[in-house]
Formats: C-alpha cells, structure tokens, sequence
C-alpha cells in the first residue's frame, strides 16, 4: 500500500504519493500535481526537489556521509584508483580484472585525439581560460566520432566513456601546454592514467617528467572523491541536456560550462586565491573571517559551506589528511596549509559558521595538494572536471541508456506584464 501525503485546496483534498528511498528518505511524488489541482510547484534552486530516483550516488548532508554504488569514500583511500571507481559509477558494480583490464586498454589506445583536432588548440590566444577550452573541445569530440551519436545503445556506452575518460586528459594538458607556448606531448601508452596525464602536462621534449607513487595515490584519490556528487548544478546540467537527446559529448561539454562557476566548481581557484591574499600580508585570517561574515562585504569564506552538507564534507576530512601526508612524504611545509588550517580553527569555534552549518567543503584542500603537484591555478577547475567526469557519464547512461528520459521541462510562476497591446515607439 502506496503511503500518501495530503493536500487540502479550496476544500477539496487530493492524496499525493510518497516515495522512499533505500536509506529512508522520503519525497513527495508530485507528477500528477498539476494534472490534478492546476497547481505546480516553485522552488528556486531546487533547494528542496528531487529531479529523478538514482541509484548512483548517496549524500547524507546531516552525517556528513557520501556513498558511491553503496561504498563509503572512505574506503577508496587506501588503495585509490580512479579507473576501477569511475566503472563502479558507470556500470554499478566494482570492475572484474578482465573487466579493468579490457577498459584500461581502450583508455590507453585512445588517449590520442585527432590530429587534426590538435590543429584547433592553436586557434585559441594563449590567455584563453582553460574551461573554456576544455568544454568546447569535449563538444567537438561530436565532430570526430560521428560513431557515438547514438543515446540509448548500452553496447557504446563502454566504448564512448572510456574514449572521453581517455581524451579529457589529452584535452586538458594541450589546453596548458598552449596556455604556456609549449610543444605538446604525446600521451605514453606505458603509463597508467594519472602518470599519463601529468607527463603530457610536465614532461619536456627532452625531458621526461616522472610521477612519483605518492604523487599517484595523491591525484588518483583527489580524482576519486570529486568523481559524483548526486545532483550537484553540473551534473543535473548534464542530465537536463541529455534529456533532450543530446550525444554524451554535448552533455558533457555543458557539464563543464556549470562547473566553471565559482560558487561551484571554481572555488578551488578561489580558495587559492583567498589563502595567497592572506599569506601576502594583506589581511589575517582574522580579518578574512571577518570579511566573510559582513554581508556587505559581498566576499565569502570560499571553500565553505555546501547546500547539501550541514556538517563537515567528508572529502575535505579526507583531502586534508592527503595533503599532511603528501607533505610529509614531499618533506615539504606550505605555509597555505598553516594558513587553511588556521581558518579551519578560527571557523569551529565562530558561533556565525557554527550556527549556519559552515564547514570546509571539497574545495577547501583540494587546491593546496594541486599547488603541491605542480598544477597552477587556472587548471584546477579542470581538475575537477577530469574527476567529475565519470560522474556525469554515470548519470548520463542511468537517464538516458537504462531508461528513455521525457525531456527535462520545467514549469515557472509569471509575474510579468498582463495582456498588452503591441504600439511601437520606432520612427516610422
Ligand atoms: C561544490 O552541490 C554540490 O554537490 C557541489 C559540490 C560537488 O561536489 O559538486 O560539492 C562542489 O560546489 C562545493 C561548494 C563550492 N563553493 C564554495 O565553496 C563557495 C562558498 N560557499 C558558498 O557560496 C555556499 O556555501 C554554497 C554556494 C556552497 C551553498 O550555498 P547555499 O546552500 O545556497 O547557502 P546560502 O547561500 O543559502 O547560505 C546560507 C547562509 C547565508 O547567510 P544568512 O543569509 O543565513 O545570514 O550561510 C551564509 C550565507 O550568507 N554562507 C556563507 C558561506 N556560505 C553560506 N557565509 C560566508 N561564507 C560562506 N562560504
């Protein structure tokens, strides 16, 4: 028996049905509101709707919990390996050997793009921001692979993510070798994916950059805990894209287009930038907290606060034991870490952070282990990107290939003008 919540307008009572989730939460099922009571819902932000069930992801923002198919990320800490996590979002289930082993060789034969796709990088300036390049060259992936239009084929589906897991890489490091003048460099089919990338991002013609077992385990767990976030802005972007058909590539090219925005996965550069203006002597972090707490200042304590989290994001606990320990093996001190964790201590004990739930969310961290690795700033939402990826695959894949998505449409309240006559003021 369907449990019902129900509704009472203008006297009469209408029985809406409830839905529940694995671990217990409980929505509304509102599709038949409107075709009902001629009433819609309005919600700005989406803050408290839910645009689809999904099997993918699990948040529970009050414990502070994030679950992918099930697995605590926490448990990917040990041994971290972006590849077998990001098939566990896709397919739903950890990777057999064979499995891994048949999706690693695809993504090492196809981390080439086109060469005449190279050729486009050198149209951008130099200055171009590497978002925007990333997003328009992930759409032009729909130019040279004419073969992966197809939305709802689950047999391309291994092939189409492996392909733009592979090439996303390749992407993002000739968009810094562009940024920086340089010669790109071939991606090496001897490398795993981390190792990979960040040779066709450092490596010199003449000398090859080497990735270290640290530096691996550190970027393969940072890719790790960005790879989903259930129904963040980015990633129901790509699902409203996809609903309407689109190929993968386009929906994901608008992915990353949502993710540039600094309040969501552009606060890593503004987390960076926050922490330097403290360490250059402009403002203590005192005053900084200050800043962030007067509304008219109009700044933010960026890397703080979430929508979902009203308790500490479990992927900075995680990226900031990352960082001690990757500064501990690099024996290295960063006075930006003092810094982060010196707001970290001012915050918890701030009744304004305490009382609003604000705690250091995945982006607090995430930029001081890239400053670390060597990334420079511009290419950190890139980063995020690469990680996110697999994500909005998974939600791409369980919207459109397991199922055939109606086409995202919200609704909206007018507040506009009423009936009005059309008089021009042009001159005659
Ligand atoms: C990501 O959705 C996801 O899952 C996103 C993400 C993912 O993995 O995809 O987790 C990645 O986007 C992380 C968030 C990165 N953004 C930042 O770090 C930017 C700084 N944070 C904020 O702008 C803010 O916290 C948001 C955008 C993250 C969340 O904003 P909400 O939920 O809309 O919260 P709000 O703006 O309604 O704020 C509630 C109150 C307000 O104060 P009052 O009006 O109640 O007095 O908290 C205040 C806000 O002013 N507040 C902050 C603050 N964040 C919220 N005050 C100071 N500093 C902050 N960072």
């Amino acid at each position: 028996m369907t449990e019902t919540v129900t509704l009472k307008v203008d006297g009469k009572e209408y029985q809406l049905p409830l839905v529940t989730g694995t671990e217990g939460e409980r929505a509304i099922d509102i599709t038949r509101l409107r075709a009902e009571t001629g009433l819609i819902s309005l919600d700005p932000g989406y803050g408290n709707t839910g645009s689809c069930e999904s099997a993918i992801t699990y948040i529970d923002g009050e414990q502070g919990i994030l679950r992918y198919r099930g697995i605590p990320i926490e448990q990917f800490e040990k041994n971290p390996n972006f590849i077998e996590v990001a098939w566990l979002l896709i397919f739903g289930k950890l990777p057999t050997q064979q499995e891994y082993d048949r999706f690693s060789e695809v993504l090492t034969n196809t981390a080439n793009v086109d060469e005449a796709m190279k050729h486009n990088f050198q149209g951008f300036p130099r200055s171009a921001p590497p978002m925007a390049i990333l997003s328009a060259m992930i759409n032009a992936l729909s130019c040279y692979h004419p073969e992966f239009q197809d939305v709802d084929d689950p047999d391309q589906l291994e092939a189409v993510a492996a392909r733009l897991i592979s090439k996303i890489r390749t992407i993002a490091a000739y968009a810094y070798r562009r940024s920086r003048g340089k010669p790109v460099i071939y991606p090496d089919p001897k490398l795993r994916y981390v190792p990979n990338f960040l040779h066709m991002m450092f490596s010199q013609p003449y000398d090859k950059y080497i990735c270290d077992d640290v530096t691996q385990d550190a970027f393969n767990l940072l890719l790790i805990l960005h790879a989903d976030h259930e129904q963040n802005c980015s990633t129901s972007t790509v699902r409203m894209v996809g609903s309407s058909q689109a190929n993968l590539f386009a929906s994901c090219a608008s992915g990353v287009s949502a993710l540039w925005g600094p309040l969501h996965g552009g606060a890593n550069v503004q987390v960076l930038k926050m922490l330097q203006t403290i360490h250059d002597g402009d403002m203590t972090p005192e005053e900084y907290v200050r800043r962030a707490k007067d509304k008219d200042s109009g700044e933010r304590l960026m890397g703080f606060g979430h929508r979902v989290y009203k308790n500490f994001d479990p992927r900075a606990t995680v990226l900031q034991r990352t960082a001690e320990r990757l500064f501990k093996k690099m024996n290295k001190q960063d006075p930006l870490l003092d810094i982060a964790r010196k707001l970290e201590e001012i915050t918890l004990s701030d009744s304004y952070f305490v009382e609003r739930n604000l705690y250091p969310n995945v982006d607090f961290y995430s930029g001081i282990i890239l400053r670390a690795i060597g990334i420079p700033v511009n290419m950190f939402t890139v980063i995020f990107a690469i990680g996110r990826l697999p994500g909005w695959i998974a939600h791409w894949a369980e919207q459109n290939v397991s199922a055939s998505p109606r086409i995202a449409r919200p609704r909206q309240v007018y507040t506009g003008n009423p009936e009005t006559r059309y008089v021009s003021l042009l001159d005659e």
